[in-house]
């Protein structure tokens, strides 16, 4: 298992450096994938097709990214509810507004909010295949438009659409909802902006990722290993897992087709994921295989690399320029000092991304976060966004603390 996805990693840097690769199809992928609205379909029409009330919004940072923001507004027969805020989804790395609809009505995050009669608001990151837009460069010819990492998401990202949104909502916070990295540049803009920590009513880590040493996940320690070797190179600016890419042409081959194929599926990415066949149902991964990867930047990729070999520290860049930045060898670790919003994690020992053990370390440098391990021991990263039993074991969390009621945890709880 290590050997393959070493290999689909490779893979998808060769496809990048390639041209443009539907140029280089061998095969006619149209033809053989059929139709299947639910797997193809793009997040606004998909959520027309369940039969939800969708919005598009553009968002243009300070640095001239344009963002596609969606939004599954409030239906009409909601009461109006003064305490309630507009909530936000945030996708994890590799990852697009779509990790919130696709198990479908009454299993994925942003339907069972909007049946909650939340104002649901779902961003998409610089670089994905929704935000692939800048007011003067093009991402298909300019490798500048390539340049960021998570730290730019954190603070260029991120404070644009939480105040987009409450400027057009006439509302003074939001409540967040974050998978891995998501809740990542959550703690970056907080602990950078600590004007943030206002705005945030409540924040949900799923998965949270911000150390990586003990992340079983194989495709992290090659990241690491990449991050220093790329150390001596000055061109990482290209874009990394594009959506309609080989990397998800093939997973869509490999797990997209056909119900025989699960149980292969199942395997493969279990394996590298945490293993728990019977979370991922066979009709939501050939819903994945459709919509992920979704792209970003190879410079992304190598700067959560950094994050395995540092800790969750500031950005590497190399010995000298470490140096003339920070008057050190190594960069210093993110201060967090000012984050001072309320986190609630939820985890579990299945992760094999956010493991519990990076997960402590994190939590004794925070100072106001109840984290919850899932009593369920089987539960793995993706299950956070992908899993069938979401709305058994998550989302009646994030209710239950919007609504007041508390933060019900089955498994082993602790705060800070
Ligand atoms: C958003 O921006 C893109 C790129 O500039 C543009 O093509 C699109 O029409 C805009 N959409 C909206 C809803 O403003
Ligand atoms: C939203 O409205 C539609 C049509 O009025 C209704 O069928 C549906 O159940 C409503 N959903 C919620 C969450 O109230
Ligand atoms: C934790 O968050 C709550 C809710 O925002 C806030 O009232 C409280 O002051 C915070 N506590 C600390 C120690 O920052």
């Amino acid at each position: 298992m290590p050997t393959i996805w070493t290999l689909i990693a490779l893979l998808s840097v060769l496809s990048s450096t390639l041209a443009d690769d539907n140029d280089t199809d061998l095969i006619d992928y149209k033809a053989l994938f059929g139709d299947s609205p639910r797997r193809d379909l793009p997040f606004p029409d998909l959520v027309k097709y369940d039969n939800y009330p969708v919005e598009v919004h553009n968002v243009t940072t300070s640095d001239g990214y344009i963002l596609s923001l969606f939004r599954i507004p409030l239906n009409n027969s909601c009461e109006p509810d003064e305490s309630k805020v507009p909530h936000i989804f945030m996708h994890g790395l590799y990852l697009t507004a779509d990790d919130c609809i696709i198990p479908g009505p009454g299993k994925a995050h942003c339907y069972i909010y909007a049946d909650n009669c939340l104002d649901v608001w779902v961003p998409n990151n610089r670089g994905n295949r929704y935000s692939r837009n800048h007011v003067s460069l093009n991402p298909d010819k300019d490798p500048e438009f390539w340049d960021f990492t998570v730290d730019e998401m954190a603070l260029y990202d991120l404070p644009a659409i939480i105040d987009y949104i409450l400027d057009n909502t006439g509302k003074s916070q939001v409540s967040y909802v974050a998978h891995s990295q998501g809740v990542a540049t959550l703690l970056m803009l907080c602990a950078k902006k600590p004007e943030y920590n206002a705005k945030i009513k409540v924040g949900f880590g799923l998965s949270t990722t911000a150390y990586l040493e003990h992340s079983r996940f194989l495709l992290i320690p090659f990241q690491g290993i990449a991050a220093d070797l790329m150390k001596r190179s000055d061109n990482t600016n290209f874009e990394f897992v594009a959506h309609g890419s080989i990397v998800q042409k093939t997973g869509k081959l490999l797990c997209g087709l056909n119900p025989l194929q699960y149980p292969f599926c199942s395997v493969l990415v279990f394996a590298a994921l945490g293993y728990n066949r019977f979370q991922i149902t066979d009709e939501t991964l050939r819903v994945v295989t459709g919509h992920t990867p979704g792209g970003t930047s190879y410079k992304d990729f190598l700067r959560w690399g950094q994050m395995r070999n540092n800790g969750f520290a500031e950005y590497d860049y190399g010995i000298s320029g470490n140096l003339k930045k920070y008057g050190r060898f190594q960069p210093p670790l993110i201060d967090l000092s000012a984050i001072t919003m309320k986190w609630y994690f939820i985890s579990s020992y299945n992760d094999f991304v956010g493991d519990v053990r990076d997960i402590a370390k994190l939590m004794a440098r925070l100072s106001n976060v109840t984290q919850c391990i899932l009593a369920d021991k089987t539960f793995g990263h993706l299950d956070f966004i992908y899993g069938k039993d979401i709305p058994n074991y998550i989302t009646p969390k994030v209710l239950s603390v919007l609504k007041g009621e508390g933060f019900p945890c089955d498994g082993d709880c602790s705060s800070t």
